[in-house]
C-alpha cells in the first residue's frame, strides 16, 4: 500500500493547504479535524481530482484519549504511515484571566499535549518506513513572551523546544522532525483567537496565505529541516528578539495584543 501523510487540523486553513498541496504530488492522505462535514466534501474532493486515497477521522483532540483513538484507527485500517503533521492548534487572545480555565486546558491539551501523544504513538509505525517525517506547525509567537497571548505563545515556545530536542535524538535514525513556525497567516486563526481589531489590522499588513505557509513547511519538511521560519519579518523578528532585552520586545508586542 502506498504510503500516507497524516494531518492534524486538515480542515481549514495551513492543514487544509497542507493537504490540497499533497494531494497534487499524489500523496496519500489521512485527514482529522472536528468538522465532519468539510472533511467528508474534502476528502471526496482530493480523491476524484487527484486519482489519490484520502480517509479522515473527525476527533477532538483535545480530548484527554484522542491520541489512543488515532492509532487504533491507524492500526485497524492498517495504514502506513510515512509522515506525520502536528498542525490543529488555536489560541486565545486578550488577558489570561479572561478565560474560563478550562478552555486555557483544553488549549494546552491541543497544542502540545495532543503533539507529543500522536508522535510518540505513532513513531513505531513512522519507523516502518524507509524515510518517516514529523512535521510540527509552532508559531513565531514561540520566540518571545507575547503579553495578550500568553499562553498560547507558551504553547508554541515548548513545541518548539520539543521538536528541536526530538529532532537531534533522533538525528541517526529514518525520522526527521520539523518545526515550521509562521507569522501572521490568513485563516480562521484570529477569529477563534478572538484577537482584537488591533491586531488583526497589524496583522493584516504582514499577513502570508495559508497556501504559501502550507508550501514553505512542505519543502522543509521533506528537505528534513530542522526549524523553520516562514517569511523574511518573521525571521528577522525572531532574530531581533534574541538580540533585544527581552522587556523592550515584550513592551513593543504587549501593545499590539494586550486591550
Ligand atoms: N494563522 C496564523 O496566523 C498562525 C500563525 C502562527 C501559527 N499558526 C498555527 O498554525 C496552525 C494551524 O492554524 P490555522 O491558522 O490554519 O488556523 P485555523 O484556520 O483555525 O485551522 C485550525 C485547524 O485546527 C483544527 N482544530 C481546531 N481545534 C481542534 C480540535 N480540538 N481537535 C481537532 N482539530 C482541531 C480545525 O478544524 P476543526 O475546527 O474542524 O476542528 C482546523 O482544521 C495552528 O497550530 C496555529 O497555532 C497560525
Amino acid at each position: 500500500m502506498k504510503p500516507y501523510v497524516l494531518i492534524t487540523g486538515a480542515s481549514k486553513g495551513i492543514g487544509k493547504a497542507m493537504a490540497e498541496l499533497l494531494a497534487k504530488q499524489k500523496t496519500n492522505l489521512l485527514l482529522l479535524a472536528r468538522s465532519e462535514q468539510i472533511l467528508d466534501n474534502l476528502a471526496k474532493d482530493l480523491m476524484i481530482k487527484h486519482e489519490i486515497d484520502v480517509q479522515y477521522l473527525v476527533i477532538d483532540l483535545a480530548k484527554i484519549n484522542a491520541a489512543e483513538t488515532v492509532l487504533q484507527w491507524v492500526q485497524s485500517h492498517q495504514f502506513p504511515i510515512q509522515a506525520l503533521i502536528n498542525n490543529a492548534g488555536y489560541g486565545l487572545s486578550g488577558a489570561f484571566q479572561k478565560y474560563p480555565l478550562a478552555q486555557h486546558v483544553d488549549m494546552m491539551q491541543l497544542n502540545m499535549a495532543a503533539p507529543v501523544q500522536l508522535t510518540y504513538l505513532l513513531l513505531p509505525i513512522l519507523q516502518q518506513q524507509p524515510k518517516g517525517y514529523i512535521l510540527n506547525i509552532a508559531s513565531a509567537a514561540a520566540y518571545q513572551a507575547v503579553p495578550g497571548l500568553t499562553l498560547y505563545a507558551a504553547t508554541k515556545s515548548f513545541l518548539l523546544s520539543f521538536s528541536r530536542g526530538l529532532q537531534h535524538e533522533l538525528k541517526k535514525s529514518n525520522i526527521s522532525v520539523t518545526v515550521v513556525c509562521p507569522g501572521a497567516t490568513d485563516t480562521d486563526f484570529p477569529n477563534r483567537a478572538q484577537v482584537g481589531l488591533k491586531a488583526q489590522k497589524a496583522a493584516a499588513r504582514l499577513n502570508m496565505s495559508a497556501n504559501e505557509v502550507a508550501a514553505l513547511a512542505i519543502k522543509a519538511m521533506y528537505a528534513a529541516k530542522t526549524e523553520k521560519i516562514t517569511g523574511f519579518i518573521n525571521q528577522l523578528g525572531a532574530f531581533t528578539a534574541w538580540l533585544l532585552p527581552k522587556k523592550w520586545i515584550e513592551n513593543a508586542v504587549a501593545k499590539i495584543y494586550q486591550e
